[in-house]
């Protein structure tokens, strides 16, 4: 997930599962760091925290271990995203109400990245009128909920109070950073430009293309999260260029490949082969088959519209063009 995930634990029976969500958290990639607040404390041990997180656990404002910064603000800023998980209905009240008395709120206050508040609580406690007048304030000022959900309450009651899993949590938080990193974790290799093939000593026959469309996608590909191989800017004979992709294939298992390199089509050519990728080709010949293909009337480059999936689609603006096709590839392997 590569995110700073800053977690507020108060004092709920509960706490033991935010112990839990750390691990889960961090198996997904997440930096995480713990906030307690007193009450917490007395349910489990800072050093559950510490150990899980693998960062010293804070719950002390004017304990300031560094004196280059002001913890709930340097705090504050390291997080990419805040959880209150368990949230008690006291700090739900103190928040709602601009109150700052102990690190968690006083961090809270402090922050500019969204918040989540996962409350977790008696049934009755949840029902009151204060907590419901609270948790409405909230939502007015921004706040994000995690629901809890129904069941058995370690208060002997049935109902709506338990804090939701560490596992849902976890997927929650992965499904809102990647929504617009769909390529996130992914890694693309793109071919672009012109390539070139001997003919004797002193001579080559070489392809015209200018690239633009290739450095558009890898541009793209870039932009929705994903590692990004660019091959043969520069013109580059062809044999150099399949033994570059062959090189690369061996290294990523899952390579998403868009081959927008243009190749000499005549029979001394090398044939490049796309097997062991998911592959998007544009109308060249290929050994295996493309996820997509795409077909321009002229090379790629040069041409003013192309046909994805017969649909006809403008490449003279190659920015606009390479988000098309990229969502035409995530849809297609959405499928
Ligand atoms: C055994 C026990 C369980 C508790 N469970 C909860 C709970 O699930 N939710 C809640 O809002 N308060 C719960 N409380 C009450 C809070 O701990 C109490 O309101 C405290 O002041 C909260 O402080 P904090 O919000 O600073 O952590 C519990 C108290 C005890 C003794």
């Amino acid at each position: 997930m590569n995110k700073n995930i800053l977690l507020c634990v108060s004092g709920g029976i509960a706490v033991y599962k935010a112990v839990a969500l750390v691990s889960k958290l961090s198996q997904a990639g997440a930096r995480v760091k713990v906030i307690m607040t007193a009450s917490a404390r007395q349910f489990v041990n800072p050093l559950s925290f510490q150990v899980m997180s693998k960062n010293d656990v804070y719950f002390d404002t004017f304990d300031e271990k560094d004196s280059n910064v002001i913890a709930h603000i340097d705090l504050a800023d390291w997080a990419d995203l805040i959880l209150v998980a368990p949230a008690t209905a006291n700090v739900i009240g103190k928040l709602a109400n601009g109150i700052a008395d102990d690190m968690v709120t006083t961090t809270l206050l402090a922050t500019t990245v969204p918040v989540w508040i996962a409350p977790a609580m008696n049934v009755h406690m949840y029902d009151h009128p204060a907590v419901k007048r609270n948790l409405a304030q909230l939502a007015t000022d921004g706040y994000q909920f995690i629901e809890p959900s129904e069941g058995f309450l370690a208060c002997g009651y049935v109902g709506k109070g338990r804090l939701e899993e560490p596992e849902k949590i976890t997927a929650l938080v992965q499904q809102y950073f990647f929504a617009s990193k769909p390529l996130a974790g992914r890694t693309v290799l793109v071919t672009a430009g012109a390539s070139y093939v001997p003919l004797d000593n002193q001579h080559v026959i070489s392809t015209k293309a200018n690239g633009k469309v290739g450095q558009a996608l890898a541009r793209e590909a870039q932009a929705l999260g994903a590692h990004v191989i660019l091959l043969g800017e520069e013109a580059t004979n062809a044999d150099d260029l399949i033994t570059q992709v062959e090189n690369v294939k061996k290294q990523y298992a899952q390579l998403l490949f868009i081959h927008a390199a243009n190749i000499p089509t005549i029979e001394s050519a090398p044939t490049l082969s796309i097997a062991g990728t998911e592959a998007v080709t544009f109308g060249q010949k290929v050994l295996g088959n493309p996820l997509l293909q795409v077909i321009a009337d002229e090379w790629i480059d040069y041409s003013q519209t192309a046909t994805i999936n017969g649909q006809i689609v403008n490449i003279s603006d190659t920015t606009q063009f390479a988000k098309v096709l990229w969502q035409h590839i995530l849809q297609g392997e959405s499928q």
